[in-house]
């Protein structure tokens, strides 16, 4: 007789580089996207994404099936469910939460044989840094670097009192192409001007200073150069800061901007909702909370 098994994996939203941490800082969002894996006789089966994505292509069944072949355990077919509000290709981490996803359903399939640091590591393989996907893993805001292809984390506690407020267009821009647009090398100078900066940054967030975070989410790594692919990137930065923000950076490699601001602030939203609806495109503003759980299984 066949046993349905129906497994549940709930993962984070995720706002990566945080100004300065380029490629190592990031924190997990109360913005989720749900996936439910079953193990069925034969095949694949897609259900709640666009039609393109039902196909063996998909990045949550690629993840799980990388994963099964790492373990060496054999499913005779797969159902893959997805229910994904994190707002895809917008530097929100939905490529990260998908991926996770995959990997977490694969390990509870397997029988749970992996730990943390192995869901961590492979997680990683497939994405390429582990920004996203360790505070995803684990919730909160993370440190994560890279050091012999294996990742070393480290969460951060962050002081009560703030929230974060993506501004979202409807436009898309792929990381790939965000990349693309980065030097290969910098001036010694905006090195030096980012390692103050995320120290400033991290300090800030733990000890509750939150005056300092407009300056320490200043970069000179990636933010340069990746603002004019973002129509009115400059100018929302600086309505933004105008209107009270705490400190406002680009999301991951964009096009949302974030825009941290004191959990009371009722104006804050109105204000630069008001401001975005006179820009060419349309900007979705959202209010959220930092996660401090993580990816967890349902
Ligand atoms: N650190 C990455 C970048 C995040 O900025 O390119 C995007 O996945």
């Amino acid at each position: 007789m066949w046993v349905r098994v129906m497994i549940k994996v709930k993962v984070p939203a995720t706002s990566a580089n945080i100004g300065p941490g380029f490629d190592s800082l990031g924190l997990a969002l109360n913005l989720y996207n749900k996936f439910a894996f079953e193990e069925i006789p034969q095949g694949l089966e897609i259900t709640g994404c666009d039609g393109r994505y039902k196909n063996k292509y998909n990045l949550v069944y690629r993840a799980a099936i990388k994963t099964l072949v790492k373990i060496g355990y054999k499913v005779s077919g797969l159902r893959i469910h997805m229910e994904t509000t994190i707002p895809p290709s917008r530097g929100l981490g939905s490529s990260a939460a998908c991926i996770l996803g995959g990997v977490l359903g694969a390990n509870k399939l397997a029988g749970m044989p992996l730990s943390k640091e192995d869901i961590l590591g492979i997680a990683t393989g497939i994405e390429g840094h582990p920004d996203n996907i360790a505070p995803a893993l684990l919730g909160g805001l993370v440190v994560s670097i890279l050091e012999d292809k294996k990742v070393y984390s480290s969460q951060v506690p962050v002081a009560k009192g703030i929230k974060f407020i993506a501004l979202v267009p409807d436009f898309t821009l792929s990381t790939k192409k965000a990349r693309a647009v980065l030097p290969s090398n910098v001036p010694y100078k905006d090195a030096v001007y980012n390692v103050g900066r995320v120290s400033l940054l991290l300090s800030a967030f733990s000890s509750g200073r939150f005056d300092l975070l407009k300056l320490g989410v200043k970069d000179s790594l990636h933010q340069p150069y990746r603002g004019d692919l973002i129509q009115g990137f400059q100018s929302i930065l600086e309505k933004s800061e105008e209107l009270g923000s705490l400190g406002v950076y680009l999301s991951g490699a964009g096009p949302t901007i974030m825009a941290m601001v004191e959990e009371d602030n009722m104006d804050f939203i109105r204000e630069i909702r008001n401001y975005l609806d006179s820009m060419n495109y349309k900007w979705n503003v959202l209010d959220l909370e930092m996660d401090l759980c993580g990816a967890v299984y349902e």
